[in-house]
């Protein structure tokens, strides 16, 4: 059944566990998805990029969320479009069945002006005025994040604003994230904490705090009814990358977000835990795996079985992390 994400995220902050949000562009990762959830009765965050939306088309999109409800009919399945830039993306998503949308107003508040900041706060309001009409749910964010915010106003000489800001302006305010709930009143706030998008988010393997824990927990502290999401939350594990590279692919060495520290945010008000990265990874790892020891083949299902089934593995693992297990 199909469920928004306020449903799922009070469920989740009543039972204290974290859901993660897998990207899904295609039918292989859209079952992927299910079959990890349905093996340990987890509930599932699906959520869709521009990119994804343009890659499927939205009929195609719509048309796999609805297959899949059917398919798994006992998990709750919440349809979410990710990074949403503006109001026309946001409400089109609903129209496409879609439960919650995220309007990303910080796509454009590489600067962190305060023209960036109420612009941030306008848009953001107005998708939220129109989502809870129809019942659909909004996710906004405030901060700083990483690299698809870099991408957007990036130079030539490819310092984005995180080489402009210091660290501790690359994480989100505490009193301005108050005021930008009460003033968008969104259901879920993504926060900058740290973590940034892709598979190159630090160059060492990191020791100590990775995320800023002490501005989770104050942000929590102060907002308990709003459900913190943590973007860029890719653990990018050593033995998919030594799988990728040792059939013939080549990935610089890189380190992720470890999954202690992710459970350490759930166990601070963080619900929702976006994970695209792994999954590409999980999934190209295999691609190059069986073209490289059957240089033969050409049959488009020995390399996407395999494909999914690594997929599901990693979905699984991560919803036995989170404790979303057995919650569905
Ligand atoms: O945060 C972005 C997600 O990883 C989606 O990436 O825009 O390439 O589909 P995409
Ligand atoms: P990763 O690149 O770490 O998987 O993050 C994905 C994400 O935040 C999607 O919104
Ligand atoms: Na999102
Ligand atoms: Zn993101």
């Amino acid at each position: 059944a199909r469920i928004t994400l306020r449903q799922l995220l009070d469920h989740a902050a009543e039972h204290d566990y974290g859901v993660p949000a897998f990207n899904i562009n295609n039918m292989e990762q859209g079952i992927a998805i299910m079959e990890a959830a349905q093996a340990v009765d987890a509930p599932v965050i699906m959520q869709a990029s521009r990119g994804a939306r343009s890659y499927a088309g939205d009929i195609m999109l719509s048309r796999m969320i609805d297959a899949l409800t059917e398919m798994y009919p006992a998990i709750p399945i919440c349809m979410h479009q990710d990074h949403g830039n503006n109001e026309a993306t946001c409400l089109s998503a609903i129209q496409h069945g879609f439960t919650s949308v995220m309007m990303d107003g910080s796509l454009k508040e590489d600067a962190k002006t305060p023209a960036d900041y109420a612009y941030n706060v306008a848009i953001t309001r107005r998708v939220v005025d129109a989502a809870h009409w129809v019942g659909a749910s909004v996710e906004g964010e405030l901060g700083v994040l990483g690299s698809l915010e870099h991408g957007a106003g990036e130079p030539e000489d490819g310092h984005g604003a995180e080489g402009q800001l210091s660290h501790d302006q690359l994480l989100t305010d505490p009193d301005q994230a108050v005021d930008f709930v009460a003033a968008t009143r969104v259901d879920a706030l993504a926060i900058a904490m740290g973590t940034s998008h892709g598979a190159y988010k630090f160059s060492r393997k990191p020791d100590g705090d990775i995320l800023a824990m002490h501005v989770i927990e104050e942000i929590h502290r102060r907002l308990p009814g709003v459900h913190l999401v943590m973007h860029g939350s890719s653990s990018v594990p050593q033995a998919l990358q030594d799988l990728f590279n040792a059939s013939g692919g080549e990935m610089p060495q890189t380190w992720g977000v470890p999954v202690d520290e992710i459970v350490r945010g759930i166990r601070h008000g963080v619900r929702k835990v976006n994970i695209d990265t792994d999954c590409r990874l999980a999934m190209t790892a295999q691609f190059r795996k069986v073209g490289q020891g059957n240089r033969t083949e050409f049959d488009p299902r020995k390399f996407l079985k395999p494909a999914m089934d690594a997929m599901r593995d990693l979905c699984r693992e991560r919803f036995e992390q989170f404790g979303t297990a057995g919650h569905a």
